[in-house]
């Protein structure tokens, strides 16, 4: 891992967005605009990832979990010694998240990043396995230390599937290693409508560079993978 001092998984973002950089609509529906090789795409990168972290807006746009389904994949998993769904992580400040979610039901496992306070009403309940509450002295989530915990309970690869205030918070601690974008052909528009990176952004001579490593056109959609350039 490069040139970071501490022990954490490796970050990969996944995203589908517009051609205008909407990663969905105004109204925050979930986002159904991918095609069925994005879908391919999302699942292949999900497969090899160890835990998956979301936002509560993402899950909570969603109801669920992206599970590995393909019975390929699940096999490939088994064989690298994995086990055969990687941790479903979701992250909330408040905790606020209903219990009653498709998403408790689904056959995976349940973590949670949180705070002290955000954490306290599901400790001791069967919802989450794993329960993260580290916490910086500025009363926000500490990344470091929350991604330093992760190696010992098996997470090496971390796959970060949105929304874009997750990817903004891991991006301004430096935190994200790589990143996939599938530009997808529409336009989406709308102030209100959530980016890849939201939060406070940099000034374009600060900005986070990247490298592209590879381009793939499948009929109108652009498969962009870049790495953070350090
Ligand atoms: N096209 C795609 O590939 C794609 C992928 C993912 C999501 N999406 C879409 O994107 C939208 C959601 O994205 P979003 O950016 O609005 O939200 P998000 O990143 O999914 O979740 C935001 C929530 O995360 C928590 N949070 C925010 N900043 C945090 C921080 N610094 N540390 C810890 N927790 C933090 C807060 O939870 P609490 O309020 O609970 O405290 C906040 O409300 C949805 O419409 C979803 O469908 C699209």
């Amino acid at each position: 891992m490069a040139e970071t001092t501490f022990q954490r998984p490796r970050t990969t973002v996944v995203l589908a967005m517009s051609a205008d950089g909407k990663i969905a609509d105004a109204q925050h529906s979930p986002p159904e605009f991918g095609s069925a090789e994005d879908y391919a795409h999302l699942e292949r990168q999900v497969a090899t990832a160890d835990g998956i972290l979301f936002g509560s807006a993402t899950l909570k746009a969603g109801e669920t979990a992206m599970r590995v389904v393909t019975q390929d994949l699940i096999n490939a998993r088994l064989e690298r010694g994995q086990p055969k769904q990687p941790a479903q992580i979701v992250c909330t400040r408040s905790g606020d998240l209903d219990p009653n979610l498709r998403f408790f039901q689904q056959a995976v496992p349940h973590w949670l990043v949180t705070m002290k306070a955000g954490g306290q009403p599901w400790q001791g309940k069967s919802h989450f396995e794993q329960i993260f509450t580290y916490e910086t002295p500025t009363q926000s989530i500490d990344w470091v230390q929350t991604l330093q915990a992760m190696p010992p309970l098996g997470i090496r690869k971390l796959a970060v599937l949105g929304g874009g205030q997750i990817v903004a918070a891991l991006l301004a601690e430096d935190l994200i290693d790589e990143l996939y974008l599938t530009v997808c052909p529409l336009l989406l528009g709308g102030t209100s409508a959530p980016t890849p990176i939201s939060g406070k952004g940099w000034l374009q001579q600060e900005a986070p560079r990247l490298e592209l490593l590879s381009v793939k056109q499948v009929k109108d959609e652009l498969f962009l993978h870049y790495r953070r350039r350090r």
